[in-house]
């Protein structure tokens, strides 16, 4: 099969195009830290689509969670971030849904899941940058974990939601978490929650994020 190219998928180039709309047009409320992540995150989806990544077909997978996708990408049509939202309407049945921790509580294996759109493991393959998505189930718990040397900021399509017990986000809102920084996500009780990511950090660190939870050990 000939191999194909990011601008061979017209739809995943006006999803990834959405995502450079929040960096690029998204206030930085004016925190310096927060606007010189913002354009390192532009610049550096600048050059993807640039560089015209190859794209792979993953394996399109489904977890608990993605029966609360729908109601999202309603709620977030509605919202602020419709056009992403409509994006990612239009790619979700080819997204690859996991939970990429080797031990997912069991509470929250029916409520959480992530997918990446363009990143190391693809569909949009580079080794600069992560851009992805996570679902959360409402009156969701997502322990507290850190990214080691991978700054990481998410921004919200759909949903309420709090980290760190610091304030309530609504759709719109950024948080940026800087490399190492400790934090736990709880979500709203009414509705869904989908936050859009994006990592920056060495490539070495994005190829293997090593994905853990802070919190302590089982005791068994
Ligand atoms: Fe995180």
């Amino acid at each position: 099969m000939a191999m194909s190219r990011l601008r061979d998928h017209p739809d995943l180039s006006y999803t990834i195009s959405d995502f450079d709309a929040l960096y690029r047009f998204g206030s930085a409320g004016g925190s310096r830290p927060i606007r010189t992540h913002m354009r390192r995150v532009r610049e550096t989806i600048t050059d993807v689509i640039e560089e015209n990544p190859e794209v792979i077909d993953r394996e399109p997978t489904h977890l608990p969670v993605v029966n609360h996708l729908g109601r999202t990408l309603d709620l977030g049509s509605r919202g602020d971030l419709g056009m992403l939202s409509d994006s990612l309407r239009r790619i979700s049945g080819h997204l690859t849904w996991e939970h990429g921790y080797e031990k997912v509580p069991r509470g929250l294996s029916k409520k959480y899941g992530y997918c990446e759109i363009v990143g190391p493991r693809g569909p949009v393959v580079t080794d600069r940058i992560i851009l992805g998505l996570v679902l959360f189930a409402p009156d969701t718990v997502y322990p507290q974990h850190h990214h080691q040397g991978i700054q990481e900021s998410y921004v919200a399509i759909a949903g309420e939601w709090s980290e760190n017990d610091g304030a309530v986000h609504a759709p719109g809102s950024l948080i940026l978490n800087e490399a190492g920084h400790e934090h736990r996500i709880t979500t709203g009780r009414q509705s869904p929650c989908l936050l859009a990511y994006a990592w920056i950090g060495p490539a070495e660190r994005l190829t293997t994020p090593a994905m853990r939870f802070s919190s302590r050990r089982r005791a068994s």
